[in-house]
């Protein structure tokens, strides 16, 4: 294997394409892969198929430095690379909550027949575990001294390049000190920059990702089950989380109430979580995340039936506008985006609803055709009898009652992320309501919120 490691990267969506060219920047000659000849032939134009803050640029940077180049062809792929990462897809199957793997064996498939020299091939997919144990055992068979190794991808849209280039730790599982040494070579300037490293087993390594997102999944769902009994009780969930977050041994990260998590990858991944664990007989372990599922779920409907509440009850022909479509701000991923699902709800109920989003439209426009759609925010909230704030892009969540006030027919807000400031708005003429607090606050967490002079979290006005 050459000092120079060559890198192929299989699967070049959100995951992959950031991964290939975030590598092409620390210096490794790159050729990304994908069985989508459009998607490659775009990628090798410079065309960013899709949205992420700064990777155009770095795509661009790589083409242009000629150490990265895409193909649909798994000879070239066999041929260049001394490690190929995995980065196909894993979504759940179609009626189940398992995850479907045919893109990850597809790659093991299309590869394994062609290595003719020594070489590793590192999954990055987030995959139930077990899967690597049998990926190992399906490239026994292919050529001396290739290896399977797992190394699961943290990165978060919206930060992927940082999160890529210094990640909070780099997970290696390994079968062997040959393997650990080549992903210690290939992750070298992070390890250098105080990443750390853990090489493991080929399970751990595989628990490692779906376990990290159990655990925030279950911190938001935490805090908005709290957020019900807060809105039963009158109590202000915002002054809870900052409360709840001073504790260090809780920690205020994923401690927002609001309209929970979605996307390609918590709610698909703690689902085949479940039924891997049901598969391995440890299906009690994990029953609480069927909680954590059905409280997440439950806070769109609710966002839904709030808006309900200020439109009088009946959404029938009521136009509605809904801020956000992405799944979270800095990206246009709508997969399970909890914003297009509050849409879909509100639609369904009979209301005439328009979204904007800064990043998402064209995304959202496929996935939702029978929805309406505005190229600005100040169409969307024309003649609106409710405005929904559900992604908090920065440009929401900086919204001050006087933006929009012209605009809508009637003065209703939801603020699904808990990012304004409802006394600012209440004083505006605004109703204002907000998942997890009472409609209008009791003077008793009035006085609480005026307390608060932290300035974490969600500002602690109420
Ligand atoms: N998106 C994220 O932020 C993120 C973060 C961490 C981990 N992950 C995990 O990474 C994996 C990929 O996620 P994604 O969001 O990039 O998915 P994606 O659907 O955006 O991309 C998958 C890509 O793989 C390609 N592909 C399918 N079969 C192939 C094959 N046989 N050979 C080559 N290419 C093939 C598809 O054409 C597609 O371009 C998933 O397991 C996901 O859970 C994603």
């Amino acid at each position: 294997m050459n000092d120079r490691l060559r890198l192929t990267v299989l699967g070049t969506g959100r995951l992959g394409i950031t991964h290939a060219a975030c590598m092409a920047s620390l210096g490794f000659d790159v050729l990304g892969v994908d069985t989508d000849a459009r998607k490659v032939g775009q990628l090798n134009a410079g065309h960013l198929p899709i949205y992420e803050p700064g990777l155009r640029d770095l795509l661009r940077a790589g083409l242009d430095s000629g150490r990265l180049t895409f193909t649909t062809s798994y000879p070239q792929a066999a041929a260049f690379g001394d490690v190929h990462f995995i980065c196909a897809g894993t979504p759940a199957q179609p009626g189940s909550d398992h995850a479907d793997l045919s893109q990850v064996h597809g790659c093991v498939a299309a590869l394994a027949p062609l290595l003719d020299r020594p070489c590793l091939v590192a999954g990055k997919s987030t995959v139930p575990v077990g899967t690597a144990r049998r990926l190992a055992a399906e490239l026994a068979g292919a050529c001396e001294g290739v290896e399977l190794a797992w190394n699961p991808e943290f990165l978060r849209e919206g930060s992927a390049i940082a999160d890529t280039l210094a990640p909070d730790r780099i997970v290696a599982g390994v079968t062997s000190r040959r393997a650990e040494g080549i992903l210690r070579q290939v992750y070298a300037g992070p390890i250098a920059g105080g990443t750390p490293f853990f090489a493991t087993g080929l399970e751990t390594a595989e628990l490692a990702k779906v376990a990290a997102n159990a655990f925030l999944a279950t911190k938001i769902s935490f805090i908005n089950a709290m957020a019900e009994v807060c809105e039963a009780a009158g109590g202000n969930v915002r002054v809870l989380s900052e409360i709840l977050g001073a504790d260090p041994r809780i920690g205020s990260g994923f401690l927002r109430p609001g309209l929970g998590f979605g996307g390609g990858c918590l709610p698909k991944d703690i689902r085949a979580f479940m039924a891997r664990a049901a598969d391995l007989e440890a299906g009690e372990a994990l029953g609480f995340l069927r909680e954590v599922d059905a409280i997440n779920l439950r806070r769109r409907a609710r966002a839904a039936n709030l808006a309900s509440e200020l439109a009088g009850g009946d959404l029938a022909g009521v136009p509605i506008c809904v801020l956000g479509a992405a799944f979270k701000p800095g990206s246009d991923d709508v997969r399970d985006s909890p914003a297009l699902d509050v849409a879909q709800i509100l639609y369904g109920m009979g209301a005439r609803v328009t979204v904007y989003d800064p990043a998402a439209l064209a995304n959202a426009r496929r996935a939702c055709p029978e929805l309406g759609y505005a190229a600005t925010m100040a169409k969307a909230a024309q003649d609106a009898y409710v405005v929904l704030l559900l992604t908090e892009w920065p440009e929401f969540a900086g919204l001050r009652p006087g933006d929009l006030a012209s605009m809508v027919a009637r003065r209703n807000i939801v603020d699904g992320r808990n990012v304004l400031d409802p006394a600012l708005w209440r004083a505006a003429g605004w109703n204002y309501g907000a998942l997890g607090m009472a409609m209008t606050p009791p003077p008793a967490s009035r006085s609480a919120v005026r307390r608060s002079t932290t300035g974490r979290g969600h500002g602690g006005s109420g």
